[in-house]
């Protein structure tokens, strides 16, 4: 019998390459039609046998975060230990590169690691399925950690069905100082487009077939041309994030002149992704936008990643 002591995983953040809202359900979530990337920049939980759930957060925005049951990563364990009629506590130490409330999912790839460290660390032995299940109940935004790569996610973008990817892109990321809050932003897409609340499904009169931008990205991806995925990025969130943060109006512009192929915020925002050719364009697109100060880090990533997997297993023998 060999337990596990300590289970490093790791899980990436995410862009929107294209996303269309529609008017709100009665649970006020909005039906989705979005295309994710998982991109090179991830967040690492490391999980130890402990009497509790507890957690220590380190890296970028760690100040800024509860470490108790308000954090979606300890709701992600307790939410595994219920599911699993267990009594086993962890603790877990959790590393960030994704900024907080940036449009990266970011707390949504901290549930999801934790998902599947605590079931290694545990021996849950949960399938991929019930995982999932189990990442829909924390969030829109946590069965895609898991998968990572590029995916199409519907309903609350939660469904997720995988899109074939061929080459690696190249993005610049421009981040906020100051996050945007979700719930804020899809409140501000409903103000702009004065909808009625309720109605399930979107209506074919709302289905503006000229921009079904999901599907341009799908082929695109097939392609390998960032030329062609250039002209396919589409955010419905982008209009209500730009009216809550004006600036951001500046960084995209500022992303135009940098030479990006084209610009999108990612998610409800406040990041920024400007596609670019490859690895040196990039470098040289990001050179410019950090000169342009418009945005607190610059940073260059590469997609698809894949999602939450297991880095390391020390086991005691
Ligand atoms: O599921 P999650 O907790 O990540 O969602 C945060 C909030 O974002 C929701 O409470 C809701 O206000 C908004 N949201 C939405 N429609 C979606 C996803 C999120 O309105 N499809």
């Amino acid at each position: 019998m060999r337990a596990t002591e300590e289970v490093h995983v790791r899980a990436p953040g995410k862009v929107n390459l294209t996303l269309r809202a529609w008017r709100p359900r009665e649970d006020g979530y909005h039906p989705l039609e979005t295309v994710f990337q998982a991109v090179s920049l991830y967040e690492d939980v490391v999980a130890r046998h402990a009497e509790d759930i507890t957690l220590e957060i380190r890296g970028r925005g760690a100040d800024s975060l509860p470490t108790d049951g308000r954090n979606l990563a300890v709701r992600a364990a307790e939410l595994l230990r219920e599911t699993a009629g267990g009594s086993a506590g962890a603790h877990l130490t959790l590393t960030k590169q994704v900024p907080v409330a940036a449009g990266m999912a970011g707390g949504s790839a901290d549930a999801a690691a934790t998902l599947i460290a605590c079931d290694q660390l545990w021996g849950t032995g949960l399938g991929r399925e019930e995982l999932a299940e189990l990442a829909a109940e924390l969030g829109a935004d946590v069965p895609f950690a898991l998968t990572g790569m590029s995916a199409m996610g519907t309903g609350r973008g939660d469904l997720i069905s995988p899109v074939m990817s061929r080459g690696q892109y190249h993005w610049v990321l421009a981040m906020q100082e100051e996050g945007l809050a979700t719930p804020e932003v899809f409140d501000k897409l409903d103000e702009l487009h004065r909808w009625e609340p309720g109605r399930p499904e979107p209506e074919e009169d709302e289905l503006d077939t000229t921009r079904r931008p999901s599907g341009a990205v799908v082929s695109a991806l097939l392609g390998a041309d960032p030329l062609v995925l250039a002209r396919a990025l589409y955010n419905d969130l982008e209009v209500a994030a730009v009216s809550l943060r004006p600036e951001l109006g500046d960084v995209l512009a500022a992303t135009e002149r940098a030479g990006a192929l084209a610009a999108v915020v990612s998610g409800s925002g406040p990041t920024v992704a400007a596609l670019t050719l490859d690895a040196p364009h990039a470098a040289s697109v990001a050179g410019v936008m950090r000169s342009a100060e418009v945005a607190s880090e610059v940073h260059v990533v590469t997609g698809p990643v894949p999602g939450a997997r297991v880095l390391e297993h020390v086991g005691r023998r």
